[in-house]
This record gives structure tokens, sequence and C-alpha cells, in this order.
């Protein structure tokens, strides 16, 4: 356990602070103001001191069955002490296989081959690899572009953040792969819509122009979130992402589904997929795949993608895909994954966000009219405010807003100029309420 020093400087006697690197912190403000957290149960973390913190965005969006499940805990130990390692390249283990034929059970339509990778950075970045080396498959090489979304967010790898759209995540690392973007969905009008907006259907027509563009023949992929999580929530027009199907078929495009947070629940069902009745070519999952609990990701691709690869005119020994992890298919990992899907199905996860859905849509809405929020948006049991800038500095407000509500009890997450919110799927309606108020007293603390 780590002891706190009030009085030092760097506020921790028995461990460092110096060396860790963080990803995505403020390390030099961070360090002189640390927020630390040594357990977590439920849909609680606990701090060193001993406090209680709800977990407002399940983690980082992976957590959604809480903390410290026994079911997991208990398929974790037994893996590790049975196999803790099996390479996957020319060997496989047969809980990968067994894991990959569940996925493929609850996957959509069609989606039925499943490639395995350690996060949703992998995925997107395997993901993109795999559109690429299809069309080159099918004898069309040219077909090398692609398209991701202004505000999309798809990993930190090279190919991810080319598509990605958020523009703090590129400015610093030079120029990426050959892409271009569609516009984001955020529009003034729909503005504190509750669920999925009314207007901008259009924005999907604007794939046509990048189609104009580029040739069609030049384009490999279409790749975007069912909805935006890393950007603030930004949930698309009705009709939006099935006129995005329309256009990639008309032009002979795949279109990728990055449904790192919008696969296993949050929306409602086992993936965004569904929730919009959108079946993409390739999905990208990870986070709840294991529940946050082991690092893991795959890639679900429709069979005749799989077909393409396997029907190239190579010797039976030749590595169709040459692409994969030391870790893909990690059986520890492996064994996570299964005990997570066993809870989604015997708790009947899904329907239980469905019920608590409109619960959390009214509680967020109700903070319309607190100060300096622009913007309310949410689906399922996620949601984000949007706030005006403070001083010229728009992620300054919630980011102050994220460190008032943690000193009293509860964890969102500050991006940009938002805050979002993505409680666990376990989470109690009076948890719900007493995120919000802490939520409403923090926005009116910073107010000025
Ligand atoms: C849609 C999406 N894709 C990819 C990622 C990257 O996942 P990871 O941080 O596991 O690499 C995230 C992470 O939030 C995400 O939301």
């Amino acid at each position: 356990m780590l002891e706190i020093d009030p009085q030092s400087t760097d506020s921790i006697t028995s461990v460092s602070l110096d060396a860790y690197w963080m990803p995505f912190t403020a390390n030099r403000h961070f360090k002189q103001n640390p927020i630390l957290i040594s357990g977590a149960k439920g849909a609680y973390y606990s701090t060193p001191e001993g406090e209680q913190i709800f977990d407002g965005l399940s983690g980082l969006w992976c957590c959604g069955l809480g903390h410290g499940r026994t079911e997991i805990v208990d398929a974790v130990s037994k893996q590790i002490a049975q196999l803790d390692y099996s390479p996957s390249f020319q060997v496989g283990s047969t809980i990968a296989f067994e894991l990959a034929d569940r996925l493929k059970q609850i996957a959509p339509e069609n989606l039925n081959r499943i490639f395995f990778t350690n996060s949703g950075s992998e995925s997107a970045d395997t993901s993109l690899k795999m559109a690429r080396a299809y069309w080159r498959t099918k004898g069309q090489a040219s077909k090398t572009k692609l398209i991701g979304r202004s505000k999309g967010y798809h990993g930190v790898n090279y190919g991810g953040i080319s598509v990605g759209g958020i523009g703090g995540n590129r400015k610093l690392f030079g120029s990426g792969l050959d892409t271009d973007h569609l516009p984001h969905t955020l529009l003034k009008e729909n503005a504190f819509s509750r669920g999925i907006p009314e207007n901008g259907v259009a924005l999907a027509d604007d794939l046509e122009e990048i189609v104009t563009l580029h040739d069609a023949s030049n384009i490999a992929a279409v790749i975007v979130e069912p909805f935006s999580g890393s950007a603030g929530v930004i949930v698309p027009p009705k009709g939006y992402l099935k006129r995005l199907r329309e256009l990639c078929d008309k032009h002979d495009i795949l279109l990728i589904f990055d449904e790192v947070i919008t696969a296993f629940g949050r929306t409602g069902q086992a993936f965004g997929a569904q929730t919009f009745d959108t079946i993409p070519d390739i999905l990208n999952i990870a986070k709840g795949l294991t529940n946050g609990t082991i690092p893991m990701g795959a890639v679900i691709a429709k069979d005749m993608i799989y077909a393409a690869f396997m029907e190239q005119k190579l010797p039976e020994k030749a590595i169709e895909f040459p692409h994969g992890y030391t870790y893909s298919a990690h059986p520890v990992a492996c064994a996570a994954a299964l005990a997570t899907l066993d809870i989604y199905e015997k708790d009947q996860t899904y329907a239980r966000v469905r019920e608590l859905a409109p619960y959390f849509e009214n509680a967020i809405h109700q903070l319309k009219g607190e100060p300096n929020i622009t913007d309310i948006r949410n689906i399922g049991l996620a949601g984000a405010l949007e706030f005006t800038p403070k001083g010229g500095d728009p992620t300054l407000r919630p980011y102050e807003i994220f460190r008032k509500c943690f000193a009293a009890g509860v964890y969102v997450r500050c991006g940009g100029n938002t805050i979002q919110i993505a409680p666990p799927f376990i989470a109690k309606e009076k948890e719900i309420d007493n995120l919000f108020n802490i939520l409403g007293d923090a926005i009116r603390a910073t107010a000025s």
C-alpha cells in the first residue's frame, strides 16, 4: 500500500512518481497533484487513503460488469496455471478456437472470422491492413485510400491516427497514411437531442464527394465508430449509418465499424451494428471483450474477406495474411473473455442496459440549464456534456470538473471540451442520481 505524505512535493513517500511516463496525461501537473487508485470492487475504486470513488466511465469504457468479478478472476487464475502462454503462429491453443467460435455465434450475420489483437489500436490498424490487402487479393491493388471521419478515434497507432479525426492526437507525429475524412455529425440543430438525433442523414452523402475526388478505384475502406466515444458521445443522425452502408456498397468500398466502445452492451445490444441496424464488412472490438481485465481485442471479418485471402493462388503452406502479434489470442485473455461473455449472457446484461438507459437519459438531461453547457448527448449508457471554453481554453473547464468530481467521489472523463459518462451496467438508479448530483455541483463550482 502506498503511503501519502501531504507535506512532500511528490506527495508519495514510498513510491516515486518520477519514472512512469503516463499516457494521455498532463504528467507535470499530475505529479504535483496525483490522483491514485489502489483497488476496485463492483462499481467503485478505492484510493490509497481508503476513499470510495464511483466509476462513472466503467474504467475507460471497458468495465461494464464492474470490477473484481469473481467469475473472471477464477477463470484467469485457472488458465494461467494451466496454460500461461501459447504461441499463436503456426500453433493454436484450444481456448483460442473456443473463443473465436463463441464470438462467431454472437457477431452479426456473416461476421464469422475472428483475428485476435491486444487492444483497440491494434484492432484499428489490423482492420485497415486487412482492408487494403483484401483488395490486393482481389486484383485491385490501387484501392488503398482509407476514409475516416472528423472527430473519429481509432487508437494511437499510425493507421489509427491517420483515419482518426482528433487533431490533438495527430499534430505531433508527422504524416501518416493516405487518408481522407468525412465530416463529423455534430450539428447545432441537434444540440440537446435525446438519443439518436433527427437531423443530418445527408452528411453521409459527403462520401459521394470523396469518391468523386479520389475515385472509388483508389479507396479501400471507410472506418467509423457507430457513435464517436472519445470525441464525446457523438451519436450519428437517424439513417446515417445505413446511408453510409448503401454508398459503400454502391462504390465497392469496405465498411469498417470500430466498435471498441460500442460492442458488448454500451448501446443496449451486443453490438452497435445491431442498435443501428447496419452490418459492416469488418467489425473491431476490444475493451468490453474481457471487461477490461486482460488486454485483448479482435477484428471480426465477413466470410467473403476471409475467403478472398484463402483463395489467393498461393502454395498451401504460404501464410495468407502476414500479420499478428506475440500476444494474439493470449490464452489468459481468452479465458477472461469467455468468462466475460458468460456473464453478459447469464446476467442478461444488454437487457439491463436497455432498462436503465431511459433513467440515465432523464438524469443527464436534467443538467440542461446548468452554467456553460452547450450540448448534452446520450445513447444507451453513454453520455457527454459539452462546455464553453474557459479563458479561451476549451479543455480547461472539463478538466476542472473532472478533478472536482473525483475529489467528491465520482470518476468521469474529461476529453476535449466534454465530460464523458459511461456508468457500469451494474449501476443502481440511486448511484446514477448521485453521479449527476456531484457533477452538477462541480459544474457550478467551476462556473466562473
Ligand atoms: C473507437 C476506439 N477505437 C480504438 C480505441 C483504442 O483502443 P486502445 O486504447 O485499447 O488501443 C479506442 C479507445 O478508446 C476507441 O474508443
